[in-house]
């Protein structure tokens, strides 16, 4: 049966309210996880999709929806998307930026705070029944004040980073490909630097860049060899950015001093080595998870999709068809 739309999740009622008298919408399960196989079946009826960043839209996909109108991304990433086989067939693709921005910044603070302060390894040792005697001498982490924060890209989300991390007393230095204005850098008290001074200067790495041809494993064994020793690295961007091998290998030698990652290469499958490093704080890509910014996300996935079927040109398109 025809639908306009199929989301690869369920989607709460009260998002899909507004939308529901004019759209038709086959939802996926509860929390995402649609199989790739069942989604290109159920998209071939369908002229919009609204995928999770972890659903595989691929060309063979899109080449089989001979209906669809319109990708509408429920996430700001869409490195899962092959945009140019959507604009070859006239679709249009769209994300959500701006509406995670805080939550995903106030997350790369939690692991920045939690690794500099090794708060996973000291928790762990409780949860475990470690917890025997009151020493003094365990645990002792980092301040963040008068360290420097290397900042990988400077868009709503490493600026936001830059917002926060100011109380702390942090020295604020970002790379990114297009320089921001110097009133922004300004209000922020962030300079900007070369790639190679940001990798060399920085005592905080945290990456903010998207996942592109440009930025896979940009983040290598050279650049960890070249930082300072005992650096830490904090990733909400996309794994795929920093060579895991060579992460591992950084958390081994010192060279890392920790690793704090929302995101990793090979979602959920995290190498064992990484995942049992007791200098590894990981999460299950969680960043932009709270009630309030999913629903927003959501919500704005469906007004996208629905200005496209309308004939509009959507709000947050990536692409030009
Ligand atoms: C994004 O918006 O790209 C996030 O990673 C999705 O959770």
């Amino acid at each position: 049966m025809p639908f306009d739309l199929l989301t690869t999740q369920r989607f709460p009622d009260d998002v899909v309210a507004p939308f529901a008298q004019r759209l038709s919408i086959d939802h996926g399960p509860p929390g995402g996880l649609l199989p790739y196989a069942e989604m290109v079946e159920r998209v071939a009826v369908c002229r919009g999709l609204l995928p999770t960043s972890i659903d595989r839209v691929d060309a063979a996909l899109i080449e089989r929806a001979r209906d669809l109108k319109v990708i509408a991304n429920v996430g700001v990433g869409y490195n899962h998307i092959d945009v140019a086989a959507a604009t070859r067939r006239g679709i249009w693709v769209t994300n959500t930026p701006g509406v995670l921005a805080d939550s995903v910044a106030d997350l790369a603070m939690a692991l920045m705070l939690g690794i500099l302060r090794r708060v996973a390894e000291a928790s762990e040792h409780v949860r475990h029944g470690h917890w025997t005697e009151n020493r003094q001498d365990t645990f002792w982490g980092v301040d963040p004040r008068g360290l420097t924060l290397g900042l990988l890209g400077f868009g709503a989300i490493g600026q936001g980073v830059a917002r926060r991390s100011a109380p702390f007393g942090m020295r604020i230095i970002y790379h990114a490909r297009h320089r921001v204005a110097p009133e922004v850098e300004r209000s922020l008290d962030a300079t900007h630097v070369s790639f190679d001074e940001l990798v060399e200067q920085c005592d905080v790495l945290s990456l903010h860049a998207p996942l592109t041809d440009e930025t896979r494993g940009r983040i290598g064994r050279a650049e960890i060899a070249r930082m300072k020793p005992g650096v830490f690295l904090v990733n909400t961007a996309r794994g795929g950015i920093v060579d895991e091998a060579a992460l591992i290998e950084g958390l081994q030698s010192g060279q890392l001093a920790g690793a704090g990652l929302d995101v990793t290469a090979t979602e959920p499958d995290v190498p064992v080595a990484l995942r049992e490093h007791p200098r590894a704080l990981i999460l299950p890509h969680i960043a932009s998870a709270t009630r309030g910014t999913r629903g927003g996300m959501m919500r704005m996935a469906l007004e996208n999709a629905s200005a496209a079927l309308d004939g509009q040109t959507p709000p947050n398109a990536v692409n030009q068809v």
